[in-house]
């Protein structure tokens, strides 16, 4: 297709304001997608991200759309629409999609109005120069107030309240004049067809069946079947065994040309080798510079997941190597731990990813896992100068320490104005610093805070939304780093360290710590034949103690009488049950109640 005739798109919006939904309507309007083959968020292909309503991988299709011109003439059109994913989690995802096109839907719920990630998308979208159309949904719904929310959304764009277009996903209406308007606002690309081949990767998905299908955007020049390709970052050459486009399904062509969106196939078997914004180029005429770089995703929360089978120990390997190809920010390795066995420290992006992963493994690899509470990246810096990088609490050196660095994150919340006074008071009480507050209309506003990420993957999330009804939306980008008071909180069986217990937490924080873990390890702990201190510490002080009080336990005390072959029943099922007791030096502790103070709040 002429590049002329071409319009990249995407769509942007805060979560559940409708993308997927909308993506249906057009996939159909353009018949792309035959009715009777329709069904609810036609491109989210896993059945998690189906489950759940969210996107999580973005898609690429190309649909066709023919404009009728004011003679009456009939173009068509090639629309290549990209879906990204929402969650803020995904960021650089989305920064990639975005790059690959030239304009954006910013689609708003016309009941809700203009939210945290509606803006954290915009931003990302203006910085790629893209044009924007604003764009209201669900105006089906009763309560929604399309007049309302135009203004604020023609304020924020800029423009007249007139131009802001209003659909329904849901029933269609509006969806062709929307159709329509991206094929007359949004620029086509531009390029240049005979210089060498570069195209940018903006995605790429591991495919049991054809390996790694690798998604671009062709910038200059054009690549073809069977040519050589390299990937510009690592310069590994590969052949390219088939190329073509989503419509909705894989469909080979003869090659793609200036400003097309398609996929790539070249038999590599990990994502890994395809990143996520690197350059494709040809192998015989290869560009001399790569467009745009890229980064390499940097874990930001890491846990640790251990089997709760400790024979699971080798297929959670195994289910790990499987989803890494899949997974390109997925990071791993082995850690052992006395409370819980076998096991790794895995680094993810946030913890919706964490959740993500962990519900995947359970699911598609049939394994039940618990993990370790999420903690964050810290620098510990060493009075000797010695420079220690902790994923893990229980590894926080104990010398001498001069500084420790935490990462920090910049956060946007917008909320009714009602809730400013409770926001502003979360922040505080979570370290956070003020950075700054608009009014985007009379009843609603944005503030923007620092806040230590430690003190947001915890439940800072829930809280917000606890604390204002719903009502407030978040979104946060990594910030750099600070220096913090903080300090490793120890629990200790018997004088014994519990490592899956132990956290870095700030020294104002510690002794709150303490107490709620050694409560709740108190309650869930069986007594034993001795009385079992339960503390916390901080290096060698103990600031919280708790005691096991000790109980003789005798099976057989419910045997009345002489049936021998009941008690012997009895005995050996003690015999079993110690067999998957943890002995933390004397105590012995059943796996179950690690489970249970790992896992209840
Ligand atoms: P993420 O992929 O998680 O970002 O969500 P999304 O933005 O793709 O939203 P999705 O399309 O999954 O829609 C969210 C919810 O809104 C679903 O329950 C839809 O059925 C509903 N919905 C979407 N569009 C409309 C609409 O036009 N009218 C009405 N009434 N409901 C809609």
């Amino acid at each position: 297709t002429a590049p002329e005739l071409i319009r990249n798109f995407c769509i942007i919006a805060h979560i559940d304001h409708g993308k997927s939904t909308l993506a249906d309507r057009m996939l159909q309007l353009t018949g792309v997608v035959q009715p009777r083959d329709m069904r609810a968020q036609y491109l989210d292909r896993m059945d998690i991200e189906r489950e759940r309503g969210i996107t999580i991988k973005s898609q690429a299709v190309r649909m066709p759309w023919a404009v009728t011109g004011e003679d009456g003439t009939e173009t068509p059109h090639a629309l290549h629409m990209i879906d990204t994913p929402g969650h803020v989690d995904f960021t650089y995802e989305v920064s990639r999609s975005l790059a690959a096109c030239e304009g954006a839907v910013l689609l708003v719920d016309a009941a809700q109005g203009i939210e945290a990630q509606t803006l954290a998308n915009l931003y990302l979208a203006m910085e790629n120069d893209l044009e924007i159309i604003p764009v209201l949904n669900k105006i089906d719904l009763p309560a929604a107030q399309p007049d309302k929310y135009a203004e604020e959304l023609a304020h924020l764009v800029g423009g007249d309240p007139s131009d802001v277009l209003k659909v329904s996903g849901k029933t269609g209406e509006g969806v062709e004049a929307l159709l329509d308007k991206i094929v007359a606002t949004v620029p086509a690309p531009t390029g240049d067809a005979d210089a060498p081949a570069r195209a940018m990767i903006f995605d790429s998905v591991y495919d049991t069946y054809r390996g790694v299908v690798t998604y671009v955007r062709v910038v200059d020049g054009d690549l073809n079947p069977r040519e050589r390709i390299v990937m510009m970052s690592t310069r590994a050459q590969h052949e390219l065994l088939e190329i073509g486009v989503h419509s909705p399904d894989a469909t080979p062509t003869k090659g793609l040309g200036v400003g097309e969106v398609g996929y790539l196939i070249t038999g590599v078997k990990d994502v890994r080798q395809s990143k996520v914004g690197d350059t494709v180029t040809n192998a015989h005429k290869p560009a001399d510079t790569a467009l745009a770089g890229y980064d390499d995703p940097k874990p930001m929360v890491f846990s640790g997941l251990y089997p709760i089978d400790g024979s699971d120990y080798p297929a959670l390997r195994e289910a790990l190597d499987k989803l890494k190809l899949n997974d390109a920010a997925l990071n791993y390795e082995p850690e052992t731990s006395v409370a819980l066995g076998f096991g790794f420290r895995v680094g993810f992006l946030g913890l919706l990813h964490l959740e993500i992963v962990r519900e995947r493994l359970e699911r598609e690899f049939n394994l039940d896992l618990i993990s370790t509470a999420p903690n964050v990246i810290y620098d510990v810096t060493m009075e000797d100068g010695e420079e220690v990088k902790v994923t893990n609490p229980s590894e926080f050196p104990t010398g001498k320490i001069g500084e420790v660095r935490e990462p920090v994150v910049r956060a946007t919340i917008l909320t009714p104005s009602e809730f400013v006074g409770t926001v502003m008071g979360l922040c505080t009480d979570r370290r956070g610093q003020m950075q700054g507050m608009d009014y985007l209309s009379e009843d609603r506003v944005e503030i923007r805070y620092t806040l230590p990420l430690a003190e947001i993957v915890f439940d800072f999330f829930d809280q917000l939304k606890s604390r204002t009804r719903g009502y407030a939306s978040l979104d946060y980008e990594p910030s750099g780093d600070q220096a913090a008071d903080l300090v490793k909180v120890d629990i200790l069986l018997q004088g014994d360290q519990v490592d899956a217990f132990s956290a870095i937490v700030h020294r104002d924080k510690a002794y709150d710590y303490g107490v709620l873990m050694t409560g709740k390890l108190k309650e869930i702990i069986p007594r034993q034949q001795f009385e079992v201190p339960v503390q916390a510490a901080i290096g060698a002080r103990v600031i919280a103690r708790e005691t096991v009080r000790a109980m003789r336990k005798d099976v057989l005390a419910k045997c009345y009488g002489g049936d021998i072959s009941r008690k012997r029943k009895l005995l050996e099922k003690q015999k079993e049950g110690k067999k998957r007791m943890k002995n933390i030096g004397s105590v012995e502790v059943p796996k179950d109640a690690f489970i249970a103070a790992l896992s209840s709040d």
